[in-house]
């Protein structure tokens, strides 16, 4: 191994540990944010299975990355949008992995909402934590200018015109995915918009200017774009237990991926060439920007 990779690789290292510190704090937010909302008994067991599974939190980590290019710390706003946002990604998951959908049975290295706790309430707790996400912003966000600001960002981004589309392009409920085009659409949609929506609702709460955000939202896009790829590949590359999720499933469920249409070594490239469309924006930022680039090149190499 040669010394720069030694010292990438250190660098990672550093990088991995300071992420797991920061989704430490996301993951306590949310049990504290949880605490405020009535839940009855059966819904407070499947929204308390579903939240303390081991995500990633990259999504609301990158909340609070890029409000801290603004300001040295994010405030309790950016932690609010933080939380909102990894409660639609949580339900997001909940129902991408249900028998009408992927139909999965395995996820962060447990056993799926439904098949613990039955179809009709996985459907529920997804529900639950779509409108959950929504509420929590009209509470906690301390000026409703800004709040009314962070709702229009996430419910754009989860709602028809973002996830929702890109999520039922991949059921194939808009025809059959053939081509480059297609499946960029996809990706862009049932992924990228939701990264795109955590670098700008941490701009907007740090109070960055339209430019800045115009950047933040090519950064967000593209890392999302690379996020998704990674993942199509990590499908095909990775094992159950690494993952997580069953591996191998897109081939067997007939998905068009990015490997399946383009191979592994050109899927590879295309991560990396949006990993760099996305660290082009950080360019003016300096370096402030350090966790949000090194946030893109851990994608690449990520394994889970
Ligand atoms: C999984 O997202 C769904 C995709 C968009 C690929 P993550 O890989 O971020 O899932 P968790 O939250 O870490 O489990
Ligand atoms: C999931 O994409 C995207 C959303 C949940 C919006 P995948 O179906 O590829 O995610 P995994 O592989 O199940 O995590
Ligand atoms: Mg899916
Ligand atoms: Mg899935
Ligand atoms: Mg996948």
């Amino acid at each position: 191994m040669d010394q720069d990779q030694t010292a990438s690789e250190t660098a990672l290292g550093d990088f991995y540990q300071v992420l797991k510190q920061r989704a430490d704090e996301v993951s306590k937010a949310m049990v504290e944010s949880l605490r405020s909302v009535e839940v009855g008994r059966p819904m407070r067991e499947i929204l308390d299975y579903a939240l303390a599974s081991p995500g990633k939190r990259i999504r609301s980590v990158m909340v609070l990355w890029t409000s801290e290019l603004f300001v040295d710390r994010a405030d309790s706003n950016a932690t609010s949008a933080a939380v909102a946002l990894e409660w639609v990604h949580t339900y997001s998951l909940i129902h991408d992995d249900l028998p009408a959908m992927d139909d999965d049975d395995f996820r962060r290295g447990h056993p799926t909402c439904h098949k613990v706790y039955g179809e009709a309430m996985a459907i529920l707790a997804g529900d639950a934590l779509l409108t959950a996400a929504f509420e929590l912003l009209t509470r906690e966000v301390d000026d409703s200018v800004l709040a009314l600001r962070l709702i229009r960002e996430l419910a754009s981004a989860a709602g028809p015109a973002g996830m929702i589309a890109g999520q039922a392009a991949d059921m194939g409920a808009e025809g059959e995915v053939r081509n480059a085009q297609q499946l960029e659409y996809v990706h862009l949609n049932k992924t990228a918009k939701l990264f795109r929506c955590a670098a700008v609702m941490g701009g907007i709460c740090a109070g960055a200017s339209p430019d800045h955000l115009d950047k933040l939202s090519d950064y967000g896009l593209n890392i999302g774009l690379a996020f998704q790829i990674s993942d199509d590949i990590l499908d095909v590359s990775g094992s159950t237990e690494q993952l997580g999720k069953t591996a191998g499933k897109d081939e067997r469920a007939g998905k068009v991926t990015y490997p399946a249409l383009f191979g592994m070594e050109q899927a590879r490239e295309y991560a990396q060439s949006s990993v760099s469309r996305a660290l082009e924006q950080l360019a003016d930022f300096g370096p402030r920007s350090g966790r949000l680039k090194q946030l893109g090149r851990a994608l690449v190499h990520r394994r889970r």
